[in-house]
Formats: structure tokens, C-alpha cells, sequence
């Protein structure tokens, strides 16, 4: 496994255009998990080279004291990508990413302007500018994303359609903890107390799921709000039924259109994403 801070140094060792090899590509924020491990071994599966970035975007970050107290442990994250086989791990500095200011500005129209959209402002701008970067280096046939950012999943498939990039955007399910916690590398900032909590918010997506047909759409994005929020440990920021390709809140379900309950939830100081599609 090679590890390199340089795009000249990754180009070198990418596998030439004309060799016919496919190229799987990774792209996470460090402070690996088994569900950044099962997006590479999925990619190990798939692909003959696999290509995995660590870099801690500063331009999707809204709030300056997320970046700052965002999880970094880059000799463990190489650890675990050593075991999956991947072929090249590539770690850039902030100025290899952006040696100068990314002015760039990408519309998503309607996609961008509810939930995380919403509520973290110019936070998917950021995530398409490096993950187009990050494309046009690597340059993937396949790139592999989690489903647990099921707007961000939405938002790249549009970036790749907009651009018109020649590569397959991989969806891959949402990996959970034992107490059924969306993996995320937020939760290593949580207390042992607020962990143990946060599990109500998974909790109350797949009951919520059970009484879909019992409930009005409204009605049950309420009672999810009321149930977390009844924990002391927990507030929900929002709660969002909507339909799962235009991201539009749905008020009635309709048996044609495939529909996805999203929630972000306070846990003390730190934000959760989560969702369930019903
Ligand atoms: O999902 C993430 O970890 C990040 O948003 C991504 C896609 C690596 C871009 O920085």
C-alpha cells in the first residue's frame, strides 16, 4: 500500500488509461470505520487499483469549531486500510487540494435548499469542489459513498451528471453499530453515556418504519421528533419525510415513490445524520 501527499506521486502510480485497469476510488475524512472499510473492501471487490483520499475538506465546513474538533488519527486510519488491500492511500495538505482559493459555485437547485442543504449553508458546495478535484486526479471509473449521506449521495450524482464525468456513482448501505447507531466518525466524539443514548435515534427510525401505514406522513414525522426529543440527551434539529430522488418532503405517501425519512439530531454538542427509507 502506497501513501502519498502528492498528486504527481499518485498520478505516477495510477495505472495508465490504455491498460484497460479499473479504478475504484474511496474518498472519506479519516477517522476510519467499518463503514469507510466496507465502502474499500467493496471497491477491493470490484476494481484492480483502488485509490483512497484521507483529507479533512476545510470548505464543506460551515462551522470553524466542527473542522477544528473534527476526529483526525491518521496511524490507525492507515492500520485498518493496511488489512482491506486497497493499493494507494493518498493524503494530501490542505494547499496540494487548493493552491489557490476554490471560487467555484455548483447549483443543485431544489436538492441543495432543504436539510443539510438548509441547515449547514454552502456545506455541499465544498463537498462538490473537492470531490470533483478528487475526480479529476484519481480520474475512478467507480466511486464508492455511503448511504448514511443519502443527500450528499444525491447531490454527487447530480455533480457527475452536471460535469458529465465518466464515472459510476456506487451506493453502499449504512453500516451500524451493534445498538443499531448509523456508523459515523462523529460518534467517536460522543461521551460513553451520550453513545449509549444516540441509539434511540435509529430506534425510533425502523418503529417509525413499522407504523408508516398506521400514520399520516405528518403525524409521523411529529411522533419521531417527540419520541427523540424525550430523550435528555437528544434534540432534533429536523425531521424530513420526502421523496427519496427530488428530496422533497412528501405529505402523503403514495405507493409509486419510493420515500426516505431523514433526521439530524443533537447528541450534547455534536450533530447526527441519519435516515431510513420506508
Ligand atoms: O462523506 C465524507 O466523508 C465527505 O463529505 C467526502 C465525500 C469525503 C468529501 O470530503
Amino acid at each position: 500500500m502506497l501513501i502519498t501527499a502528492t498528486i504527481s506521486e499518485l498520478k505516477s502510480h495510477l495505472p495508465m488509461p490504455s491498460s484497460g485497469k479499473q479504478i475504484g476510488f474511496v474518498p472519506t475524512m479519516g477517522a476510519l470505520h467499518r463503514g469507510h472499510i466496507s465502502l474499500v473492501e467493496q471497491a477491493v471487490n470490484e476494481n484492480d487499483t483502488v485509490v483512497v483520499s484521507v483529507f479533512v475538506n476545510p470548505t464543506q465546513f460551515n462551522d470553524p469549531k466542527d473542522l477544528e474538533r473534527y476526529p483526525r488519527n491518521l496511524e490507525a486510519d492507515l492500520r485498518l486500510l493496511e488489512e482491506t488491500g486497497c493499493h494507494l492511500v493518498f493524503v494530501p495538505a490542505v494547499n496540494e487540494v487548493y493552491p489557490e482559493p476554490d471560487t467555484r459555485k455548483f447549483n443543485f437547485g431544489d436538492l441543495e435548499t432543504v436539510m443539510e442543504g438548509k441547515h449547514r449553508p454552502g456545506h455541499f458546495n465544498g463537498v462538490a469542489q473537492v470531490v470533483s478535484k478528487l475526480f479529476d486526479i484519481v480520474q475512478p471509473h467507480r466511486a464508492y459513498f455511503g448511504l448514511k449521506d443519502f443527500q450528499q449521495l444525491a447531490i454527487i450524482k447530480n455533480m457527475v451528471a452536471q460535469l458529465q464525468l465518466p464515472v459510476e456513482i456506487v451506493s453502499c448501505p449504512i453500516i451500524r453499530e451493534e445498538s443499531g447507531l448509523a456508523m459515523s466518525s462523529r460518534n467517536e466524539l460522543l461521551t460513553a453515556d451520550e453513545r449509549k443514548n444516540a441509539a434511540l435515534i435509529s430506534q425510533t427510525l425502523f418503529e417509525a418504519k413499522k407504523l408508516i401505514t398506521e400514520k399520516s406522513v405528518p403525524t409521523l414525522a411529529e411522533w419521531i421528533t417527540e419520541t427523540i426529543n424525550k430523550n435528555p440527551f437528544l434534540c432534533v434539529e429536523y425531521v424530513e419525510i420526502v421523496d427519496s430522488s427530488t428530496l422533497q418532503p412528501v405529505e402523503n405517501r403514495n405507493s409509486n415513490e419510493e420515500i426516505v425519512c431523514c433526521v439530524a439530531v443533537f447528541c450534547g454538542k455534536i450533530r447526527l445524520i441519519d435516515n431510513i427509507v420506508f
